[in-house]
């Protein structure tokens, strides 16, 4: 039988800043035999935060570029961590709660190779606080979005969004845990599904 040589997966880095549970459901799907993409190396912008034992603990390199030491200039913090990806043949990066606005810089560096999700129906509720926001406009319903990641603030082109009910007695943090779940499931499927159109449309 002719056997086929299986297609090398895609090389994704997460870059995180706190709990990293998108981080992880990133990371197990990636693990599957037939995933598409895997996660090479996570990198958090905050010290000794709870994403980067979950991404030791799942065999995954994580690593700590703190921003404090660069002061205003995001670009040379972002210079950093760019060089680490470049060493690691990186070729997508995944924000999971990256709480860093990025610069032009990066952005364009990385352009059509870095997906962010975000815990609104956007264009809804770019920015902080989604789901008190959406709670007090007495929306029937929440989500999030994987979108690329382009210069304006949440503003990329979405590549998937799920929807989950507002429900009466919702405050922002049963609705946050409501959506999380829906995120564990949203990110790793779109992102798969986003790799692969990418492998397709190289010769
Ligand atoms: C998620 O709600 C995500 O949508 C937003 O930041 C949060 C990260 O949570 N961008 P976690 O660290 O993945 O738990």
């Amino acid at each position: 039988m002719p056997t086929e040589t299986a297609k090398p997966k895609t090389r994704v880095a997460v870059l995180i800043s706190g709990s990293g549970t998108n981080m992880a459901s990133l990371i197990a799907a990636g693990q599957a035999a037939d995933a598409p993409y895997e996660v090479v190396v996570v990198i958090s912008n905050v010290a000794d935060v709870a994403g980067l034992e979950k991404a030791r603990a799942a065999g995954v390199e994580a690593l700590t570029v703190e921003h404090k030491p660069f002061g205003k200039d995001r670009e040379a913090h972002e210079r950093v961590i760019d060089a680490l990806l470049v060493e690691r043949n990186v070729e997508v990066i995944a924000l999971a709660g990256y709480m860093r606005l990025l610069t032009p810089w990066l952005v364009q560096k990385w352009a059509g190779r870095m997906v962010n999700i975000h815990p609104s129906l956007l264009p809804l509720y770019p920015g902080l606080n989604t789901h008190a926001r959406a709670i007090e406009a007495g929306d029937a319903e929440a989500g999030c979005t994987v979108h690329v990641v382009t210069e304006g603030v949440d503003e990329g082109p979405a590549l998937g969004q799920a929807r989950v009910a507002i429900l009466p007695g919702d405050d922002a943090d049963t609705l946050a845990e409501r959506v999380k779940a829906a995120e564990h499931a949203l990110y790793p499927q779109t992102l798969a599904a986003f790799v692969a159109r990418q492998g397709q449309a190289q010769p």
